[in-house]
C-alpha cells in the first residue's frame, strides 16, 4: 500500500514546488508537538506562526514541511506553496476526490461530536472508518480530517461547525457528503447569528455540499420547514423525532442513572439498544446516527447493536467516581461546553442520580445580546434540580442571584477561585454536575475535585 500521500500527489494536490528532496507522507500534522514520525508538517498561521516550528517538526521526525517561505538549512524536505492553509484545503479536497468512502457530515447546535462518535462506532462495525479524534470542525479541522483520510477508508464521519455566518457552506462543499445530518437547532452562538431562524438557515447550508441523491437527516421541530426548503428535489429527507411522520422515530426511551434503553423504528424496522449514557438527548443523537446508517443502506439491526454500551465523551457527560478524603463523590463531567440546551439536558441526567445534587456552572459564552436572558432562564430548571449551586463568571452571577437563597452555595469570579469553595462544601454521596463553556475553564474544577486536597 502506498503512503497516505505520495510526493507526486502532494505536488499535484497543493500545486506546490519541492525545495530539497521530494518526500512521501504517512500522516498530517499542524502541531510540531503532536507530530508522528513520517508526518508532513503544515506551517499554518494561527495563534502562532507555524513557520517558527518547522525545525521542531523536523527534529520530531517530520517527513517534510509545507511552507510559504523558508530560510531553513538547504537539504531539508520542503514543499513551498503561496498559502499553507489554502494548500491544506486543496489536499483535503483531493483526499475527498480520490476516496470511494461513504461520507457522513454532521452539523447542528449541540450534539455534533457525540453523534460523530456514535456514527464512527456504527460504521466501524461495517468497514474501515475514518473520523477525527477531536472536535475538528472548522476551516482548519475539516480539511485536516479529510487530508488524513486513509485511501482505503470505507466510511468517514466529518464534523462541521460554525461560530459565524457563512462558515458551513464552504466546508460542506469540500466534504461532499452522501448523508448530511443536522443534530439540533438551539441557541448556541446565537450572539453572532441573531435568531434561531438564522441558525437553522446556516445549518441548512450543509445541503449545499450534499451529493445529488444524498440524504438529509433533519430534526423534527419548529425549524424543520426552514431546513427542508433547502433540500434539493433529488435528495431524500429522513426526519427524526417522536412524530408519527418521522421515518426515524423514537418509540420508547427509558433512562436510569447509568444509561438509556431505546426502542426506535428506523425506516420501518424496529430496533433496540442501550446506551451507557443517560438522557433523552443521547437517544436523539442515536436516532440521528441510525437514520444516517439507514440512509447508507446498512443493516439497521446491526447498526443499533453496535451502539450498545456507547458512553459519553470526556467532558460531555462522562461519569467519574472519586474518593476524596474518604468521601465518595460522583462527578458528571460536562466541562467541555455549555449552552442552554445542553445545560437542560445535563440537569435531566442529574435528576436520575441518587445523592445530594450539587450544580457547578460557569458562563455560557458567545450569546451576545441573548446572554442575560439565556442565563436567567436557567435559574428555574437549576433550582428545580439542585440542592446546592456554585457558579463563576459575570453572566452566571445573574443566574446565581436569581436562585432561592437556600440553594446558593457560592459565586466566584472564575473557575480557579470557585474550585476550593466547591471542594470544601462536598459531602459523602454527593453528585456534582460541572458545566460551562470551554472558555470558562470548568475543567479546572474537575481537576481540583480529582486532586488530593
Ligand atoms: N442532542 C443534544 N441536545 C442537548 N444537549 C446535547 C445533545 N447532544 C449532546 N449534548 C450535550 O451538549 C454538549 C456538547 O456535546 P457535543 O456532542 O460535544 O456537541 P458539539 O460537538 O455540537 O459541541 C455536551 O454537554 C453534551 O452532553
Ligand atoms: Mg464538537
Amino acid at each position: 500500500m502506498n503512503a497516505l500521500w505520495t510526493a507526486d500527489e502532494l505536488q499535484i494536490a497543493t500545486n506546490g514546488s519541492f525545495v530539497g528532496p521530494r518526500f512521501d507522507a504517512d500522516g498530517i500534522a499542524i502541531d510540531s508537538r503532536t507530530l508522528n514520525v513520517g508526518d508532513i508538517f503544515f506551517a499554518l498561521q494561527d495563534q502562532r506562526d507555524g513557520h517558527d516550528f518547522v525545525p521542531a517538526a523536523f527534529s520530531n521526525g517530520a517527513a517534510g514541511a509545507v511552507v510559504s517561505r523558508h530560510n531553513i538549512d538547504p537539504g531539508q524536505a520542503l514543499l513551498q506553496v503561496p498559502d499553507t492553509l489554502a494548500a491544506l484545503g486543496r489536499l483535503g479536497e483531493f483526499a475527498r476526490t480520490r476516496s470511494s468512502a461513504k461520507i457522513a457530515a454532521v452539523t447542528g447546535s449541540v450534539g455534533k461530536s457525540t453523534t460523530k462518535e456514535m456514527l464512527r462506532r456504527i460504521f466501524a462495525s461495517f468497514g474501515l472508518t475514518h473520523a477525527a479524534d477531536a472536535s475538528h470542525n472548522n476551516h482548519i479541522g475539516v480539511p485536516l480530517t479529510l487530508a488524513r483520510m486513509p485511501r482505503d477508508a470505507v466510511f468517514a464521519v466529518l464534523e462541521i461547525g460554525m461560530n459565524h455566518p457563512g462558515e458551513i457552506a464552504p466546508l460542506a462543499r469540500i466534504s461532499r457528503p452522501h448523508v448530511g445530518i443536522i443534530t439540533t437547532i438551539a441557541a448556541t452562538h446565537i450572539g453572532a447569528m441573531g435568531s434561531l431562524e438564522a441558525i437553522a438557515e446556516e445549518k441548512a447550508d450543509l445541503m449545499t455540499g450534499l451529493l445529488p441523491y444524498g440524504t438529509a437527516v433533519l430534526p423534527r421541530g419548529p425549524f424543520l420547514p426552514i431546513m427542508k426548503r433547502r433540500v434539493d428535489p433529488t435528495m431524500r429527507v429522513i426526519t427524526f423525532g417522536t412524530d408519527i411522520a418521522d421515518e426515524a422515530r423514537l418509540l420508547e426511551a427509558e433512562s436510569d442513572a447509568e444509561g438509556i434503553d431505546i426502542t426506535a423504528r428506523i425506516l420501518g424496522t424496529v430496533v433496540r439498544c442501550r446506551l451507557q449514557a443517560p438522557g433523552r438527548h443521547m437517544a436523539q443523537n442515536a436516532l440521528a446516527a441510525l437514520a444516517a446508517a439507514a440512509a447508507l443502506d446498512l443493516d439497521i439491526i446491526e447498526a443499533a447493536a453496535s451502539l450498545d454500551g456507547f458512553a459519553p465523551l470526556g467532558g460531555r457527560g462522562a461519569k467519574l467516581k472519586l474518593e476524596r478524603s474518604g468521601l465518595d463523590i460522583t462527578i458528571l463531567d460536562e466541562s467541555y461546553n455549555a449552552s442552554g440546551a445542553s445545560v437542560r439536558a445535563a440537569l435531566d441526567v442529574l435528576a436520575l442520580q441518587s445523592g445530594r445534587h450539587v450544580v457547578v456552572l460557569g458562563d455560557m459564552l458567545e450569546l451576545g445580546d441573548f446572554s442575560e436572558d439565556e442565563h436567567l432562564a436557567l435559574a428555574e430548571p437549576v433550582a428545580a434540580q439542585a440542592d446546592l449551586v456554585f457558579t463563576c463568571g459575570p453572566e452566571m452571577r445573574i443566574m446565581f442571584d436569581a436562585l432561592p437563597p437556600d440553594r446558593q452555595g457560592a459565586w466566584a469570579v472564575n473557575a480557579a477561585q470557585l474550585a476550593p469553595l466547591v471542594c470544601s462544601a462536598l459531602r459523602d454521596g454527593d453528585v456534582v454536575l460541572v458545566k460551562g463553556s470551554h472558555g470558562s475553564a470548568m475543567r479546572t474544577i474537575i481537576a481540583a475535585l480529582a486532586g488530593q486536597n
